[in-house]
């Protein structure tokens, strides 16, 4: 062999390096996964256009659906160096308890339609995760199936106020019977938003094949084929109450519209506390004067939130009102925040701003739908490194030590 064939070969031998092939998918597909807009690519592609579109849109102009994650784009750091972080602790807590990361799982309806293991998937991730999990009462998992299959897992109940108060009171109790460590009472649905994607392609839910989607399923064969194949959609914590439960579709604005209470009032709250008695958490908050209110009638927490955006077009950004409210309050009631995380840093920004905890829906249910628990999983472990690596490069050691003293003043330009 000829010298220069050899050097060819000797330098090829050191350059080339073939990674073990991968036989399973979803592994494959989560190794090309870096973060949550990747996660919300795979999703795009998976689900059908409707499905996706219900889970990613917003309200109108989905003005504050982008307002809730630009105001996270414009915080600064203040990164302090040579502070001896070789020892990070990354976890918080929560209504007294500690949680490995500040974040608890949002409430989200319908979680089947992006995998088929729905609810029980996230709760399960949340349980190895070490974080709560919130289950919805539109949930397409019961109160008692989610706690059966993470049966160590904090869970949380969400409750929306149904005219039908005694089905409110009936869903407590199962939650109480299965050991849910608090109810999230939301505040912000007196009438339903006004979503136009989900106008504009006529979707109901559960989701219907029919001459509309038709082709949106066959362009879709894995998602329709795991849709098909898995035991009917239902809205499972209202099976046999008589309100519509999904065995015939409905359309989400009619159904909420024409089921949940508009005259809801902070008399509810109290009325609430009359049948729970553990923590209660009243999300929707989003003025600095509820928030004083919310602490003044004794709930335990309020998450900061629009609902993801779907309700009120032109409602702040949730993180603007994160140390307003805190310096309001801070001291007397815990404060989740909730809408626009995207990364571990977010997590770190609303900490610092003076967040007891974050708390968010959609990240997590593009992940399970680009890749069912496994990606649910990675996300949380994303999170975790994220949320380390940040208060690294921050020259702070814990979640605990952090404060405004890390946010610079906030980017303009964007
Ligand atoms: C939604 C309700 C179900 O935002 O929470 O679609």
């Amino acid at each position: 062999m000829s010298t220069s064939l050899k050097t060819l070969r000797a330098t090829l031998a050191s350059v080339l390096q073939f990674a073990p092939l991968e036989t399973n998918a979803v592994k494959r597909r989560l190794r090309r996964i870096a973060g949550v807009s990747d996660f919300r690519k795979v999703a795009k592609r998976r689900l059908p256009g409707g499905v996706f579109d219900y889970i990613d849109g917003g309200a109108e102009d989905e003005r504050t659906l982008a307002a809730n994650s630009e105001a996270f784009e414009r915080v600064t750091f203040r990164p302090r160096v040579l502070r001896g972080v070789g020892d990070i602790d990354v976890s918080g807590r929560v209504l007294g308890q500690p949680m490995a990361i500040p974040f608890v799982m949002a409430p989200t309806g319908f979680t089947r339609i992006a995998d088929p293991q729905g609810e029980l998937a996230v709760a399960r991730a949340a349980q190895r995760a070490n974080i709560p999990y919130t289950l919805s009462t539109l949930g397409t998992r019961s109160i008692e199936e989610v706690r059966t299959g993470a049966p160590d897992a904090r869970l949380w109940f969400q409750v929306y106020a149904w005219r039908d108060r005694e089905l409110v009171a009936d869903m407590v109790r199962r939650a109480a019977a299965c050991k849910y460590e608090a109810i999230v009472l939301t505040v912000d649905t007196a009438v339903f938003g006004r979503r136009e994607r989900d106008l504009r392609r006529g979707f109901s839910l559960p989701p219907t094949i029919g001459p509309g989607t038709l082709i949106d399923g066959v362009l879709h064969p894995e998602w329709t084929w795991s849709f098909l194949r898995s035991e009917p959609i239902r809205f499972a914590n209202v099976v046999g109450a008589g309100v519509g439960d999904g065995s015939s579709p409905v359309d989400l604005a009619g159904y909420i519209n024409s089921q949940f209470e508009p005259s809801l009032s902070w008399c509810d709250v109290e009325w609430l506390r009359s049948l729970w008695s553990g923590p209660i958490i009243v999300k929707g908050i989003q003025t600095v004067a509820d928030a004083e209110i919310a602490a003044d009638a004794g709930v335990e927490a309020i998450a900061l939130s629009n609902h993801g955006g779907r309700q009120l077009d032109g409602a702040p950004a949730i993180f603007d009102l994160v140390a307003p409210v805190a310096d309001a309050v801070g001291g007397r009631i815990e404060i989740i925040c909730d809408g626009g995380i995207r990364r571990g840093s977010d997590i770190v920004k609303a900490m610092a701003a003076g967040a007891t905890a974050c708390m968010g829906g959609r990240a997590y249910l593009y992940a399970l739908a680009a890749a069912g628990e496994a990606g649910v999983d990675q996300l949380l472990a994303i999170w975790h490194e994220d949320i380390r690596r940040t208060l690294a490069l921050l020259g702070v050691s814990s979640i605990a030590e952090l404060d405004n003293d890390v946010l610079g003043p906030p980017r303009t330009n964007s």
